[in-house]
């Protein structure tokens, strides 16, 4: 965190695909840090509509309510509207143009060999073969940053190859046109890592089935907490258990704020005599705590969904000024500003 606040007038760009609730891994790995972010740097974030209709095309209704699913999120997090530029991607057609422009960039090999498509395909399983939107999604991606000349792209290892081909991009673009219009980025890599799931599997994950949503209501929350997995061996409460890969200590690190208590607590259940709904019980009102604020701000967000679309709108709006401004200069140094 000391190393967040340290980055400063940056042009930020990230963003989601609106296709579930975002959970409380999604907050560690990356809302917190645009909660910090937001203060000293020109921050925009996107909700990826195209980009999720590249493997949803026949499910236009999900990424629909999903996009104010995921605005409310935002929103209840602390995302603050007024430092923050939230924009839909599909409302932008400037970016449909740079796309097109950098398909001519990239050559057919260069896609096959992303390993985060290669891991999403293999996943997606899809019937028919691979969407084409959705082999060339890496390059509609590198429209999204270079659209906004961002500077700081904070994702996690899984986006880093889209980095990277955005780079490539940028700078195949610079010198084929002979122009610095477009600008390199960094990527920051989470320093926290993900969330294992409530079922100990390394990451929270919603084809898993094994997520605490940020939206999740007290009773759901308290169910899943008690139910989660912890040290397979630590049978009775008298036995040692072990802290290392258990899942409920592992949050209580990412979340808990009186951090002697849970030093206290991980020696005396390594120790034996501590057993499991002691510390989970702990747990429950640590993310209780953690979770009430940004229950409360998503319920006043959501009794004005009116106000979410505004600020949608304006983000929006903001955004395609910056866009087209990038879209001009693009079509300039190629030669094709006819009129
Ligand atoms: N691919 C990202 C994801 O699956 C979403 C995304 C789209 C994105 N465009 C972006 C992230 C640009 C960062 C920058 O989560």
């Amino acid at each position: 965190m000391k190393e967040l606040s340290s980055i400063k007038n940056e042009i930020i760009l990230t963003g989601d695909r609106p296709t579930g609730r975002l959970h409380i891994g999604h907050y560690v790995g990356s809302l917190s840090q645009r909660v910090i972010l937001q203060n000293n740097n020109t921050q925009y974030v996107l909700i990826a509509d195209a980009q999720a209709l590249t493997d949803n095309a026949e499910n236009p209704e999900k990424i629909r309510e999903n996009v104010i699913e995921l605005a409310l999120d935002y929103l209840a997090v602390g995302i603050d509207p007024n430092l923050t530029t939230i924009y839909i991607q599909s409302q932008i057609p400037e970016f449909m143009e740079l796309t097109t422009y950098y398909l001519n960039l990239v050559n057919e090999g260069r896609l096959h060999r992303n390993p985060t498509i290669k891991t999403e395909v293999e996943q997606r399983k899809f019937a028919d073969g691979v969407p084409v939107g959705f082999l060339v999604y890496p390059i509609s991606q590198a429209a999204d940053i270079s659209g906004f000349k961002a500077t700081f792209v904070p994702v996690g290892d899984d986006q880093k190859p889209m980095i990277e081909i955005t780079n490539e991009i940028v700078r195949r673009f610079n010198r084929v046109y002979k122009t610095d219009c477009l600008k390199e980025c960094r990527a920051s890599i989470p320093p926290i890592g993900r969330l294992p799931g409530i079922d100990g599997q390394a990451k929270m994950s919603k084809s898993l089935d094994n997520c605490i949503y940020l939206a999740d209501p007290s009773d759901i929350l308290k169910k899943k907490v008690m139910g989660m997995f912890t040290d397979p061996n630590h049978l009775r409460v008298e036995d040692s258990g072990a802290v290392e890969g258990n899942p409920v200590f592992t949050y209580l690190d990412a979340f808990a704020t009186d951090i002697d208590k849970v030093e206290d607590l991980k020696a005396r259940y390594q120790h034996g005599g501590l057993g499991d709904v002691t510390v989970k019980l702990f747990l429950f009102d640590v993310l209780e705590e953690f979770m009430t604020p940004i229950r409360q701000q998503r319920t006043e967000y959501q009794k004005d969904l009116g106000e979410v679309w505004n600020i949608l709108k304006k983000g929006t709006e903001v955004s395609r000024g910056v866009v087209a401004q990038t879209l001009t200069e693009v079509k300039e140094a190629m030669g094709i500003n006819y009129f």
